[in-house]
């Protein structure tokens, strides 16, 4: 069982991603942590995220025990992450990583951007999470405001902005919608009602029975 998720920044994916996985007990994983944490490791070696060798060199020694890492989520990573990620090299070498995770057992759930796209394209259920930009970018600062980070919300919806432009216009495996992925649009939803919906649609595509065997 392989449930993909894509969409883009602060849409709610990493959130549904880690309910929807408890809900089935599935295992998760946010594969955004992986860019974050190569965008960390590239900057801890002095080298900038656009420098695509040092990137590689960053995702190929990437040490995927630190994903745990609470800086990953630093309102300031997203934007290196989404410049290394955007080096084809560094896709491929975090490409096996993400296939084997999505066969362990018992069955996975991955968020990203390229999920149902690029890694599963044989996930059993697909779903593309979108808000607005607006909404993202609220959300995405009272979380960061809770956990003590400084950007203002326009500085969050800049960068959400700045995000979305690269992730969807990149050469290597943009940010879009698989043809078979599920749209949910939780602009108007709160975490709770959005999970309420992605279970339905899961169900729905999977047939109760299915998922409990
Ligand atoms: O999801 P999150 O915001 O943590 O991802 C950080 C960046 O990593 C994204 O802006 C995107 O550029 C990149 N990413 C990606 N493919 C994925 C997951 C994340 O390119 N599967």
């Amino acid at each position: 069982m392989i449930i993909a998720i894509d969409g883009p920044a602060a849409s709610g994916k990493g959130t549904l991603g880690k309910r929807i996985a408890a809900h089935y007990s599935l295992i998760h994983l946010d594969t955004g942590k992986l860019y974050r944490a190569v965008a960390r490791d590239t900057l801890a070696a002095g080298a900038r995220p656009a420098d695509e060798c040092a990137a590689l060199a960053a995702a190929e020694a990437l040490d995927v025990g630190t994903l745990g890492d609470p800086f990953l989520m630093d309102g300031r990573l997203g934007e290196a992450a989404s410049i290394v990620a955007s080096h084809p090299a560094v896709r491929e070498a975090l490409l096996a990583y993400q296939r084997a995770f999505a066969q362990r057992k018992p069955g996975a759930v991955l968020d990203g951007r390229d999920i149902g796209t690029v890694i599963c394209p044989e996930a059993n259920v697909k779903l593309f999470v979108t808000a607005t930009p607006e909404e993202r970018a609220r959300r995405r600062y009272l979380e960061l405001r809770k956990a003590g980070n400084s950007l203002s919300e326009a500085e969050v919806l800049a960068d959400i902005r700045r995000r979305d432009e690269r992730d969807l216009n990149r050469a290597a495996a943009p940010l879009r919608q698989a043809e078979d992925a599920y749209l949910l649009d939780t602009t108007n939803l709160d975490i709770d009602a959005a999970f309420k919906a992605a279970i339905a649609l899961i169900d729905a595509a999977m047939g109760h029975a299915g998922l409990a065997g």
